[in-house]
């Protein structure tokens, strides 16, 4: 057994940027990359699964038209394109990788319908916004590649309003140690330093100030997006003419195979968590 390697910003932003083309051509070409929640154990549609997760996480925080929205670690913006169009709310996106935001700002313009709607590059422990500007602080899979997470929960806790609703999907480190397959197919293949449990995740946020109403383990679903999409790369390795990108694709299929069995194994694990912000 072994602990995690330890990753600087740095890493996590170079990891990102230099991958944000290969994802778009295997995993999403919209540029989505979070945890799908699966209609059921032989659903194998991601897109459809990946949607699925934004709308759970927006029913849960309760966004509505009259909400405020910052995404932080928005990727390519899809989700707060989605609540922005779905629900009327105003927001802004933040992420580390430039290559993402660059992205989400070309999805913006292209559509040019005027949706009330920014990206911003920055990072999680020093978030570029004003205190308390924010009814709603959300994040899809982003947080727990942030190295110092006590600095990103207290500047999610300072952007949101008095009152105001932190609503979180995120992937758990459910032990300390872990085997050397998880930690090179898990953990350090996407740059990523160490994670809570889910009752380690409950426990933080408390620390930070946030009043926990939600905190729920969600690992069939993830373990059916590392099966989904396994199969997928293999898939679209198999049509790669670019040796390198093939090669790659082909690698991130094999850890699939080594993410499910980590799972398993309780070595990683996936979370939704909802807290507020005493008024
Ligand atoms: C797995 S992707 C999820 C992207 C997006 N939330 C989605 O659902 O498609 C993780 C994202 O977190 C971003 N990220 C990692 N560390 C960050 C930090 N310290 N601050 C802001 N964003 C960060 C990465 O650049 C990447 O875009």
């Amino acid at each position: 057994m072994s602990t995690t390697s330890q990753f600087t910003e740095r890493d996590v932003s170079e990891f990102f940027d230099q991958t944000t083309q290969t994802y778009l051509s295997f995993w999403d070409s919209e540029g989505v990359l979070h945890t799908g929640y699966f209609a059921g154990p032989d659903d194998t549609d991601y897109p459809a699964a990946a949607d699925r997760t934004s709308d759970l996480l927006a029913t849960e925080a309760g966004i509505d038209a009259s909400a405020t929205v910052l995404d932080v670690g928005c990727g390519c913006g899809n989700f707060l394109l989605r609540l922005a169009e779905r629900t009327g709310c105003r927001g802004e996106g933040v992420d580390l990788s430039i290559e993402r935001v660059r992205f989400a700002l070309g999805k913006l313009t292209e559509r040019g319908d005027g949706l009330p709607v920014a990206f911003r590059h920055g990072s999680a422990t020093a978030l570029p916004y004003d205190d308390g500007g924010f009814s709603h602080v959300v994040s899809q899979d982003a947080l727990f590649l942030v190295p110092d997470k006590a600095r990103s929960h207290a500047e999610m806790y300072r952007v949101l309003a008095p009152g105001g609703t932190l609503a979180v999907t995120d992937f758990l480190q459910p032990v300390a140690e872990i085997g050397e397959a998880a930690r090179r197919h898990v953990y350090d293949r996407v740059r990523w330093s160490s994670g809570y449990s889910l009752d380690g995740y409950r426990e933080a946020l408390t620390a930070a100030g946030f009043e926990v109403t939600v905190a729920r383990s969600l690992d069939d679903h993830i373990r059916q997006t590392y099966r989904v999409l396994g199969e997928t790369a293999r898939q679209r390795a198999a049509a790669t003419d670019d040796e390198a990108a093939r090669q790659w694709i082909l690698g991130f299929a094999a850890s699939c195979d080594e993410i499910q069995a980590a799972i398993d194994r309780g070595e990683f694990g996936w979370g939704m968590f909802v807290a507020r912000k005493p008024a």
